[in-house]
């Protein structure tokens, strides 16, 4: 129960932060000159702007079951707003470029590990490892044109590090909420469940740690971590398993 709710609670972030990264990308997508990346950006929005759509389907099913999801969606929202208006435009690009680092180390454990999706409904499983796929292909989009819009090290670190503190304290909160309504709150057991599977079995967020810290390496780039073999095999399950990515993607 914990460990859907921990899906869940992911779920619950993406229709409005996908709009804000395509936002941010799209208000700097003047100074990006090489037109492969160019190329990029124009797939980029249209795989988030996809993602959002159908993660606002899976958050709708979390309603229906009697979870504060829409309550929780415009919180998200809410919070992505007051951010736009007190920050200066490239900072949001960095903080794109520091939740697009996020959602490729989580996309990264996914497709690596297929254990952790194991249990799950075979069409959640499918939409999860889509997304995953696809946030692996794009995971340098938004960093390449935060660094042709002239961006630097300092202020993509230090937003990084705003961005860890207001996303995990998010995802907290979340993760009380969803348990709160399930009435799992108070259960240790749950916790417990939820902590290993996170760190144990079949685990790995502790691995994320080091490629998280990595992004504070002068000179790091998203595909230093070259792990364009779990694209393929992803691509390859879709033929065998006949599991198709969503309509439209
Ligand atoms: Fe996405
Ligand atoms: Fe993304």
């Amino acid at each position: 129960m914990a460990i859907s709710s921990f899906f869940d609670n992911l779920s619950l972030f993406f229709p409005a932060g996908e709009r804000f990264f395509v936002a941010a990308v799209r208000a700097h997508r003047h100074s990006v000159s090489d037109p492969e990346v160019a190329e990029a950006v124009r797939v980029f929005c249209a795989q988030e702007g996809i993602h959002g759509r159908e993660h606002a389907r899976y958050n709708e099913q979390l309603r229906r079951h009697g979870y504060p999801a829409q309550e929780m969606e415009r919180r998200v929202a809410r919070l992505l707003r007051r951010v736009s208006r007190v920050t200066p435009r490239r900072w949001r690009l960095a903080a794109t470029c520091a939740l697009e680092h996020f959602t490729a180390l989580m996309a990264h454990l996914l497709l690596s590990n297929p254990r952790l999706l194991e249990g799950a409904h075979p069409q959640m499983a499918a939409l999860w490892r889509w997304h995953a796929a696809e946030e692996n292909e794009h995971k340098a989009v938004a960093f390449d044109v935060y660094q042709s819009a002239g961006g630097g090290y300092l202020e993509r670190t230090g937003v990084m590090i705003a961005a860890t503190v207001i996303f995990w304290a998010k995802v907290l909160e979340h993760q009380l909420r969803l348990m709160h309504s399930s009435g799992t709150l108070w259960s240790w057991r749950e916790h417990w469940s939820l902590i290993r599977f996170l760190l144990l079995e079949p685990g790995g967020m502790g691995q994320l740690v080091w490629l998280y810290l990595d992004y504070f390496r002068p000179g790091f780039h998203p595909w230093d971590l070259d792990n364009r073999e779990l694209l393929e095999a992803w691509r390859r399950e879709v033929q065998r398993t006949g599991l198709q990515p969503p309509a439209g993607a």
